[in-house]
Formats: C-alpha cells, sequence, structure tokens
C-alpha cells in the first residue's frame, strides 16, 4: 500500500501550499477539488520538481456522493491515507436573511459534514493501524459569533469543537488531530465570500505562511495552531474580555 496525504480544497490557497510541503517531504499525494485543469497543472508541476506520485480527483465536495466516489478511488489505488487534510471550505459575507439559503446549504454540507465523514473513515482505519495525522482546518472565525459571516462562522465553530472533541477520544491511539484556525490569509476565499471591502480582511498572511506553521504542528502531533502574532494576539483578548465587548468588537471588524 502507498502511504499517502489525503488533502481537500488543493487546487489553490493554503491547500495548495501544504501540498507542496507534502511533496518536498518525499510524500505521495491525493489531491481534491473540483477544478480538474487546476488539479493536473498541479500533478504536473509536482512530479516534475519532486519525486512523488501525485493522485487527484476532481469533485464536488458539497454534494454527499462525493464521499463514496474518494473510498472507491482509495480503494481502487491501493492508497493508505496517513495524512488527511480536511481544508476546503468557503465562506459567504453579509446579513443571513439577505444570503442565498442553498449557498448555506451547500457551505454547511462543505465545511462540516464532508470535514466529519472523510475523518470517520480514515481516523477509522488509522486507529486499527495505530498510525495517522489529520489536519482540521477552522478559522479564528471560531472564537466568537461573527455578525455578518453567521453561518460561516458557526461551521468553524463545528469543527474546532469536534476536531478538539475526537483529539481527545483518540489519545494514545498514534493518531493525532490537529486544529488549523487561521486569520485573514490572502487567497481567493475572500472573492468567493463577496467580502473584499470588510475592516477585519486589509491585514492579511500569506498562505505559504499559514500552511507551514500548520504542516509543522501537524507533524509534531499539536492541538491547536494559530498562525501569527496579531492572530494570537486576538485569540488571547476574545479569551479573556467580555463577550458583548467581543461582539461589538467584531462587529467594528466586520464593517456595516
Ligand atoms: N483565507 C482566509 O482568510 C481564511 C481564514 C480562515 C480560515 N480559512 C479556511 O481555510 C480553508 C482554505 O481556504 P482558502 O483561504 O485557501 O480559500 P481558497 O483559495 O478559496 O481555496 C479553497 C479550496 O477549496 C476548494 N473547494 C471549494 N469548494 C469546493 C467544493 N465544493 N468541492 C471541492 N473543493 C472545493 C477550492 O477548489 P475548487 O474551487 O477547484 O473546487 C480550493 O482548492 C477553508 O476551509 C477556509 O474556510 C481561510
Amino acid at each position: 500500500m502507498k502511504k499517502t496525504a489525503l488533502i481537500t480544497g488543493a487546487s489553490g490557497g493554503i491547500g495548495l501550499e501544504i501540498t507542496r510541503l507534502f511533496a518536498k517531504d518525499g510524500i505521495n499525494l491525493l489531491l481534491l477539488a473540483r477544478n480538474e485543469d487546476k488539479l493536473l497543472n498541479i500533478k504536473q508541476e509536482i512530479e516534475q520538481q519532486y519525486p512523488v506520485i501525485v493522485n487527484y480527483l476532481p469533485t464536488d465536495l458539497s454534494n454527499p456522493d462525493s464521499i463514496k466516489t474518494i473510498e472507491n478511488y482509495v480503494e481502487q489505488n491501493d492508497l493508505q491515507i496517513e495524512y488527511l487534510v480536511n481544508n476546503a471550505g468557503f465562506g459567504d459575507f453579509g446579513r443571513f436573511t439577505k444570503r442565498d439559503l442553498q449557498k448555506c446549504r451547500e457551505m454547511i454540507a462543505l465545511n462540516i459534514t464532508t470535514l466529519m465523514e472523510l475523518s470517520y473513515i480514515y481516523a477509522r482505519k488509522m486507529e486499527e493501524r495505530g498510525s495517522g495525522r489529520i489536519l482540521n482546518v477552522s478559522s479564528i472565525a471560531a472564537l466568537q459569533p461573527v455578525p455578518l459571516m453567521a453561518v460561516y462562522g458557526a461551521t468553524k465553530v463545528f469543527v474546532l469543537s469536534f476536531s478538539e472533541a475526537i483529539r481527545n477520544e483518540l489519545k494514545k491511539t498514534g493518531v493525532t488531530i490537529t486544529t488549523l484556525l487561521p486569520g485573514p490569509t490572502a487567497t481567493n476565499f475572500f472573492n468567493k465570500a463577496e467580502a473584499n471591502n470588510v475592516p477585519m480582511f486589509q491585514y492579511m498572511m500569506t498562505p505559504q505562511k499559514v500552511a507551514l506553521s500548520a504542516y509543522k504542528a501537524m507533524m509534531k502531533g499539536k492541538k491547536r495552531v494559530i498562525p501569527g502574532f496579531l492572530n494570537k494576539s486576538l485569540a488571547f483578548v476574545v479569551k479573556v474580555l467580555p463577550g458583548d465587548f467581543v461582539l461589538n468588537m467584531a462587529v467594528r471588524l466586520m464593517g456595516k
């Protein structure tokens, strides 16, 4: 069996940078995202640069059928998922009552359901083997309610709570779960979320820096990683200040 890292949302942003770090360490890859052309280009670029095998599977991970497709692909190609990176996700900016309900459903399917199901399938196999590492991508948005990104923030609360709970359950099994909480990061996320002029999102980290912090933390089996001094400071402030004060601060940072 070929030890492989399965990465969702590998066609761009943070997921692509994490992909490059695995390749640099000589770890074979299974890349998932919708855009087939991008995945093919990434496969060619990486295989030219590093001695690794890059598998890819174009699939819409907000569709529940994608889970079976992934399981079948992994089985048919005799892959052993030693690393799982649940990174694919998107946000949506604006008043909850003015947003599109179908988009909210898809966000929950992708950010929560698919992440939970892939964790279920591969954490079970990792536990049987006694080894494996999972990186689940939450956000600093999980640390307080986020007016104007209400559904998105709530999906990331799920990721954080769920990941830290199963991490505890899997203690001493050889399987680790690390949760990544990035702050604003310069990727395509803001175009998709229609959130380009929000005050909170004017100071951004590069996806390369975020990916490196995340990758190192996952490889060490750490519980939680918040990349960047500013984001760490914000997380601290949110923890020590009263909830209503934090909520008002969030409203100001998100703009009107
Ligand atoms: N950027 C930030 O400021 C920030 C901050 C905190 C947390 N995060 C989290 O970080 C993660 C990565 O986001 P990013 O910033 O790198 O955004 P991004 O540049 O928009 O990348 C998102 C990735 O997810 C894939 N994806 C989106 N919808 C998909 C679907 N339905 N099925 C399969 N793949 C899908 C995209 O590929 P295709 O379009 O090809 O499908 C792409 O590869 C997300 O979970 C996000 O919530 C981002």
